[in-house]
């Protein structure tokens, strides 16, 4: 089997580490392309040396600019490598620009797609990566959902439940494993050093890039004039180019690196960032990646968002959203600060993201797959037979795989009285109201 991945941005090549190194260590062949989206030494090189997996095999250096050019000049460049390799299956990882790209010159190549982090929904079109993350699922042909949750999204949107596998996110792999090397290497007290700050208390770890955020002067005055009230706690703000520009070109970056309390750095290298995270006392930010790990490494999160596609960090407890609101973000945190029980409980919250073995099921299911001809991508060649769509109520002990059998039926929900459940083949489906497709 040879695996293709496309990456292009920081918390793809994250998130791709633990499943690049997964595929090396079963000696399947692979390539990596980098679409070249992000291209800053510490935007990019930086994390392939971090993380410790190799440099790409191909660099399409898109470079900067607007959604249909970079998209556009993605495509043609993945499309010349895809032709040329001819993998058996290509991963796209969340809802970039290179998930776009390179799921739709996929199908149109009938190569399989595995989308890692399929599933999330915000329901919020005008976010590009809502766009993205939805184009990327219509094409796809493996979908490695993290939770069930984003599982059953896509049993609403009508995708078949046999080729979803709810395998956690990576995330929680990447984050595990760096954060003990760097314990390891004796990091800490060397790369918190670095951060120039008298001391480790009262730590807020700020992140944000969001172009709903960051490139709208109302958003981003609010935000700050927030900061401005946090002036006991040491805000170390590491901060994406996108959002150095933008301030710079607000006339506002000096006003807030003058802030005695503030301290803007250049963005962080993996290991430095996950112990400055997981040192801290709290997280602001509007990355998604932040509100999973920060559910990782039990430190409260705050999301400078109005919506999520990460639901599950809210109901376990773990993220409050207070959007760009002054007060909403100044009282949460100020709550976190000085409720010690309220801190507790956000900081006990469950994470939903797994164990932090998804590069081990992710590359299983892809074997699995493969041994059984599932990636090949041909137009069907029996008659459709009709099939009908039907809702019962089960009131009888009996697991979905052994409904599935006996009835020569598909299982799309199930319904237990108060949530759907996502019908993995061993749910037994007692008392439920279940939707199932039945070959005639
Ligand atoms: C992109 C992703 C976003 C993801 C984020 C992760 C899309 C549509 N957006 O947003 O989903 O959360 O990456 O960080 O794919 N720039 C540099 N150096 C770089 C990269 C960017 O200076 O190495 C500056 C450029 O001025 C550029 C701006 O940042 O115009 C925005 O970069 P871009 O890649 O378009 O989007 P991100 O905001 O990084
Ligand atoms: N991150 C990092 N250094 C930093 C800031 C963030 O290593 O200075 C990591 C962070 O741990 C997370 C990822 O970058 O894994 C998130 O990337 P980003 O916020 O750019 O994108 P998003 O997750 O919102 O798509």
């Amino acid at each position: 089997m040879k695996i293709a991945t496309v990456l292009g941005t920081r918390p793809e090549i994250i998130k791709m580490a633990p499943i690049i190194d997964e595929i090396s260590k079963r000696g399947i062949d692979q390539i990596i392309l980098h679409t070249g989206q992000h291209y800053d030494k510490e935007m990019s090189d930086n994390f392939f040396k971090d993380l410790e997996i190799p440099t790409p095999d191909y660099n399409i250096h898109v470079g900067s600019g607007t959604h249909g050019k970079q998209t556009g000049l993605m495509m043609q460049g993945i499309e010349e490598v895809l032709l040329d390799e001819k993998p058996d299956i290509v991963l796209v990882q969340g809802d970039t620009n290179a998930v776009l790209a390179g799921a739709l010159v996929a199908a149109k190549l009938h190569i399989a797609i595995g989308h890692v982090e399929a599933g999330l929904r915000s329901f919020d079109m005008t976010m590009p990566e809502e766009v993205n993350r939805r184009a990327a699922d219509v094409c796809s042909t493996m979908y490695f959902v993290p939770t069930n949750e984003s599982a059953i999204n896509l049993l609403a949107e009508g995708f078949s439940r046999k080729n979803l596998f709810v395998v956690g996110n990576p995330v929680v792999d990447a984050c595990f494993r760096h954060l003990e090397i760097a314990q390891k290497r004796g990091f800490e007290e060397e790369s918190l050093k670095k951060l120039d700050i008298e001391n480790m208390d009262n730590i807020l770890t700020l992140t944000m890039h969001r172009a709903e955020n960051v490139d709208d002067k109302t958003r981003v005055t609010n935000i700050i004039d927030a900061l401005k009230e946090l002036d006991d706690m040491n805000i170390i703000f590491p901060i994406h180019p996108r959002t150095k520009n933008t301030l710079e070109n607000f006339g506002l970056f000096d006003e807030l690196n003058d802030l005695h309390h503030v301290h803007i750095i250049k963005p962080l290298g993996y290991l430095d960032f996950l112990l400055l995270t997981s040192n801290s006392t709290l997280i602001l930010t509007d990355s998604g990646g932040l509100q999973e790990e920060a559910i990782t490494l039990d430190v409260p999160a705050l999301t400078l968002r109005y919506n999520t596609e990460r639901p599950e960090t809210v109901t376990a407890g773990g993220n409050i959203l207070v959007g760009s609101d002054k007060q909403a973000i100044v009282d949460n945190a100020r709550k976190i600060l000085d409720d010690k029980d309220f801190a507790d409980k956000m900081r006990n919250a469950v994470n939903p993201y797994g164990q932090g073995n998804s590069a081990e099921l992710t590359v299983d299911a892809m074997e699995k797959y493969y041994a059984e001809g599932l990636l090949d991508i041909k137009a069907p060649e029996d008659i459709m037979t009709s099939f009908t769509r039907k809702m019962i109520k089960i009131t009888e002990d009996i697991s979905v795989e052994e409904f599935e059998n006996r009835e020569n039926a598909l299982v799309h929900m199930a319904f237990d009285g108060d949530k759907m459940q996502f019908p993995n083949d061993e749910l037994n489906l007692n008392g439920m109201m279940i939707t199932y497709d039945k070959r005639e």
